[in-house]
């Protein structure tokens, strides 16, 4: 990518402008803050520092450029956040041969999945599919929603499937790693992964397809095969039917557990229904559905693992800041069949009058007691204490509190003193998790990027400060003798060593072309989302804010820092020589830290 294209990508989509589209800001002295759209919370840690364009989550440490932005939160790669960028500001992508490669990748696999979904669809409707669509038909799966969802047939074939993709020139090893085939032991053919199945094609929020689900005709195990995550395609961040949900989903979306229930919903005309792709919901799912809506009911099966699925997904949606509603379905094991049993209207009905959660969890709490007992009355008071402390209005406790009252016949008071007892309870220990992430932070414990902080913090600290420096000042990087003395072989832990040496390389490819990696405003991160993830470049903006903050930020510190790193190193390194030729390579680091300190000396 030409630095002018990319500089002026940034110029277009202010970070500011494309972040405000996910969070809200607030503004924070001279920053902007919001709650992080990447972990769940309710304080905001999510900072966007100006002037520089850059943010960092003091939460879960992620941090980078608009770059890194989009490709968090929309799930791309490098490339494919380029040009989503550029889309959104009307700029036409440069031509360029080299860097295509990464993204015709991708582009490769949803080709393929297409390829695939037409010849499941086609498959389907032709006499080889006579059964499958006779299967589909009895259980009232219309025409019109085969076709809608582009559902498929897998035929019995071992070589089906894969034969037609090889004729159309995709590999054993590409459609293996696409997840639609196995490659033999014996043979080391490919074959069909799916075979005897309807085929449920998972099309993400592009409208590309992503993977697939295939269900057993009739009975038979594993009633659903279903693709592993792929270069395209990762099940914790995707739902079905989202694609077309999206559209309709302002209001709310209806949560179900199965592609049939889906499908019976969207055919009944409700189409702002998902569901999650054989799993529990997860963090990240119920933050792709608030993107787009403020309100989710959840509508699972009604027998018992339905239902305590359905309170697991309430605390994940709630974390995630949705209201949640619960809708039960009486009378039928899910909504397909609730649909097929009631018809739309009754549906309807049942919609309107879904149960906000915690009058879920009250009922669910309430039919585990019995109330002729004390004792289970008791139990009962204290239990929805404990869930009320998480409430946050004073009028909704106030109510439930009542409720208690009457059903047990203990004094509201004593209710409000025991709920306020659990409240403050429940803050102690928040707090108290949280100072121990902070202390085990700042010893380098849960450190995901750098793990070996932990084992070296003193040669840590120097790694990070000159890392500060240099993202602030690149320019240096021109400079000999900061050239001599800042030598990735001196860093100790793995991490920084690759930051830094990433750094000087992507330093000096941009100053041969042009005038360096970034100016005045310091090094630009967007070079580094190409080989770093978003939290790796969150680790090295969390170095640059650090050194920020420092009065002095000159070469000289730099040629400090770098000394006594390399007297850390001998320290460190010890007790850790295993070869001849890396004993060597001590000696001659030894020598020439020597005569480095003794240049920074005379130069005092
Ligand atoms: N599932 C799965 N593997 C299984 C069973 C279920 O991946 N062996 C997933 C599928 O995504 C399925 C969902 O869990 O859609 C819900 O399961 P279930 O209620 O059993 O399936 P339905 O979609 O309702 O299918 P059907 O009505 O045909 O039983
Ligand atoms: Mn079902």
């Amino acid at each position: 990518m030409p630095e002018s294209f990319i500089s002026e990508l940034k110029a277009r989509n202010p970070l500011e402008q494309v972040a405000g589209r996910y969070v809200s800001f607030k503004r924070s002295g001279s920053n902007l803050v919001a709650c992080c759209p990447f972990h769940s919370e309710r304080t905001p840690s999510f900072t966007l520092y100006s002037p520089g364009d850059h943010f960092h989550c003091f939460g879960c440490g992620a941090g980078g450029d608009v770059i890194t932005f989009v490709m968090r939160i929309e799930n791309l790669d490098y490339m494919s956040a380029v040009e989503y960028l550029a889309d959104m500001a009307g700029m036409r992508m440069p031509e360029t041969g080299d860097r295509g490669e990464r993204r015709a990748d991708k582009n490769r696999f949803y080709e393929m999945n297409k390829k695939a979904a037409r010849y499941f669809h086609e498959k389907l409707l032709s006499p080889d599919g006579r059964q499958a669509l006779s299967y589909l038909t009895e259980r009232g799966v219309t025409p019109e929603m085969i076709r809608h969802f582009g559902l498929g047939y897998a035929g019995n074939d071992f070589e089906a499937l894969t034969g037609f993709l090889m004729r159309e020139g995709f590999s054993g090893e590409e459609m293996k790693t696409g997840f639609l085939c196995g490659i033999s032991e014996r043979t080391k053919r490919p074959y069909d992964y799916f075979r005897g199945r309807v085929m449920f094609p998972i099309i993400d929020t592009t409208g590309k397809v992503c993977a697939f689900g295939g269900r057993i005709i009739g009975n038979g195990v594993p009633k659903y095969l279903n693709s592993s995550d792929t270069p395209v395609f990762k099940k914790s961040r995707t739902l079905f039917a989202l694609n077309f949900a999206r559209a309709s989903a302002q209001e709310r979306l209806i949560l179900c557990e199965g592609y049939m229930d889906v499908i019976a919903l969207h055919g009944a005309g409700f189409t702002n229904a998902v569901a999650t792709l054989g799993t529990a919901i997860t963090p990240d799912q119920a933050r792709l559905m608030r993107k787009y809506t403020q309100n989710v009911v959840v509508c699972y099966d009604s027998d018992d693992a339905g239902k305590a699925a359905a309170k697991r997904a309430i605390g994940i949606l709630k974390e995630a800041d949705v209201s949640v509603k619960v809708l039960s379905l009486k009378g039928a094991k899910d909504p397909d069949e609730f649909i097929k049993n009631y018809g739309r209207g009754a549906f309807e009905k049942a919609l309107t009058s879904a149960t906000g959660h915690i009058d879920y969890i009250f009922n669910d709490t309430l039919a585990g007691y019995n109330m002729e007992s004390p004792e289970d009355r008791l139990s009962f008071a204290k239990d929805i204490c404990r869930v009320l402390s998480g409430v946050e209005s004073d009028l909704e406790k106030e109510v439930y509190l009542g409720k208690v009252t009457q059903l047990t016949g203990i004094d509201t008071g004593v209710l409000r003193r025991e709920l306020a007892r659990r409240t403050k309870k429940n803050e102690k220990e928040t707090k108290l998790k949280r100072t121990e992430n902070d202390i085990r932070t700042l010893i380098g414990y849960g450190d995901r990027v750098n793990p070996e902080k932990i084992k070296y913090p003193a040669a840590c600290s120097k790694e990070e400060g000159i890392i500060g420096v240099l993202l602030m000042h690149p320019e240096y990087m021109g400079d000999d003798s900061v050239k001599e003395c800042v030598r990735p072989d001196d860093f100790v832990t793995a991490f920084n060593r690759k930051a830094v040496t990433e750094i000087r390389r992507i330093y000096s490819e941009l100053s041969e072309k042009a005038g360096g990696a970034g100016g005045d405003g310091g090094f630009d991160f967007s070079y580094l989302n190409e080989t770093m993830t978003p939290e790796e470049v969150g680790a090295l903006m969390k170095m640059r804010v650090a050194r920020e903050e420092l009065a002095d930020n000159g070469p000289g510190v730099l040629r400090e820092l770098a000394d006594s790193l390399a007297e850390e190193k001998r320290k460190a390194g010890s007790s850790g020589v295993s070869s001849a030729s890396e004993l060597a390579e001590r000696l001659r680091d030894l020598k020439e830290g020597r005569s480095r300190r003794g240049a920074a000396e005379t130069e005092k």
